[in-house]
């Protein structure tokens, strides 16, 4: 369904809702401003209603969350029926048969189904510790304090995820008291080549740039340190980039060769977002251990750490009683329930096709916007994860104008963030359940939009 704007936006239930978490909440979480933010009350589909009754359209599935829309009616079902019976058990000492269905299909649907024997999880309670939980298992299993990790990179904010993440705004404010052991690798952004290119596809990408990295690459990791490499397949939050076709497989061959184990974090690309189940699958690389997350649960706090099975049985020593990674919440009932209905919805429907074709919908309609203003710069992604830059008359990144077209879109109804390591990329990320005629809607408002702001 299209927006419906019942009063401004924020309206005054949503003002008032802000002058309060104000006074409450530390400063620092919700960004406040005059246009920002909308309360949500109810959701469906991918349309959220905001306390004043105003409904909006989704181009975010609240962080990639809700690929499959919001509230659907099995998910709902499970839950009252989960909730009803169970939810809360002992995770770690006494837990719930559906932590064990969890794991079971998240085996299957990863190692099994790559032909790799079984793979063994540790279940979190939010990205952030699934890539620590990664982390770790590295460590143990390699004994090599170094890991790989790539500028750009989003991993979560946890001291260990944040240790991996290649971001300064989110690292600066607490890098005394950050360990040392990841080194960064420039990630190959093919429209802004770190190795200079000049600016192309990544199918045209140069042998040049594939060389400067494996030089760069193999210095490291001849050194003998590094027990992991921990790379998103397609960057999510770094701004919807697409690596050159030989990226991945040359980290395989990489970690293969130098005996480091392979992460992939696929929190953000899993499940269908980029069009296959996994982002890596369209590069045919599998790795020793997956982080899985924010799909997994349709929104439950709940993510998890996949690994090889022998890998992780040389990681983690037997239990005697005492965990050496769990939490109060680890392997929730509810939250498991939640990811097993979701994983059901998930594989049950050809969403490959859908998002497929809703992505080269979307990616025709941003190469068409493109042409309307001097502000957009390039735009890339996969499936339904997909960017577009916003720049300066000079090309340069433009977060400020990039942020007054998030506020503007709220105010005609449609919900969008930035991302991108300069904050200059609008990114979609809808629920696969939008429709081409949404998405037109979308975009013909950002047009409009942007050529206000020109
Ligand atoms: C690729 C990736 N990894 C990890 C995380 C962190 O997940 P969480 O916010 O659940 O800690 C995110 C969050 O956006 C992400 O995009």
């Amino acid at each position: 369904m299209l927006p419906e704007l019942v009063t401004s936006i924020p309206g005054p239930r949503s003002r008032g809702l802000a002058v309060e978490l104000r006074a409450h909440e530390s400063r620092n979480i919700t960004y406040v401003s005059p246009g920002f933010p909308v309360f949500w009350e109810r959701a469906h589909g991918p349309n959220v209603w905001d306390v004043d009754g105003n409904r909006f359209l989704d181009l975010t599935s609240g962080f990639g969350v809700a690929s499959l829309g919001y509230t659907p009616q099995p998910i709902v079902e499970a839950m009252q029926d989960q909730a009803a019976r169970l939810y809360h058990a002992m995770g770690d000492v006494h837990p719930s048969a559906e932590k064990a269905a969890l794991c079971r299909r998240l085996s299957q649907l990863t190692f099994e189904n790559w032909n790799l024997g079984p793979g063994k999880v540790i279940l979190t309670n939010s990205g952030s510790e699934a890539v620590e939980a990664a982390l770790k298992t590295a460590w143990l299993a390699t004994q090599r304090r170094g890991v790989l990790a790539f500028n750009g990179s989003y991993h979560g904010l946890g001291y260990g995820a944040l240790t991996v993440t290649g971001r300064s705004l989110f690292r600066d404010p607490f890098k005394t008291q950050l360990a040392d052991f990841a080194s960064f690798l420039p990630f190959p952004i093919c429209q802004h080549c770190p190795w200079h290119a000049p600016g192309r596809e990544p199918s045209a990408c140069l042998p040049d740039c594939m060389n400067a990295f494996l030089r760069q690459a193999e210095i490291l990791l001849a050194k003998g340190d590094i027990g992991a490499i921990v790379v998103e397949p397609v960057q999510g939050r770094g701004g919807e980039v697409v690596p050159p076709g030989w990226f991945l497989p040359l980290l395989r061959q990489l970690a293969d060769q130098f005996g480091a184990l392979l992460i992939f974090d696929e929190i953000y690309t899993g499940f269908y977002r980029t069009g296959h189940r996994f982002a890596s699958d369209h590069w045919n690389v599998q790795p020793d251990l997956i982080c899985l997350g924010k799909a997994l649960t349709s929104g439950f706090p709940l993510a998890a750490c996949v690994g090889r099975e022998k890998i992780m049985d040389a990681a983690w020593p037997e239990s005697t009683g005492e965990a050496l990674h769990t939490s109060t919440f680890l392997g929730n009932p509810l939250g498991c329930r939640m990811a097993l209905q979701s994983l059901e919805l998930l594989e049950a429907e050809p969403w490959s096709e859908r998002v497929e074709a809703l992505g080269h919908h979307l990616h025709s309609g941003l190469l068409k916007l493109q042409e309307t203003s001097r502000h957009w710069g390039w735009t890339r992604g996969l499936g339904l994860m997909r960017g577009i830059e916003v720049v300066d008359a000079n090309g340069q990144p433009d977060p400020a104008r990039t942020g007054r077209l998030v506020e503007a879109m709220l105010a005609r109804g449609i919900i969008i963030l930035s991302g991108g390591v300069e904050q200059n990329v609008l990114s979609f990320t809808p629920p696969f359940v939008i429709d081409e005629a949404e998405l037109d809607f979308a975009l013909a408002q950002l047009t409009e939009a942007a050529l206000r702001e020109s």
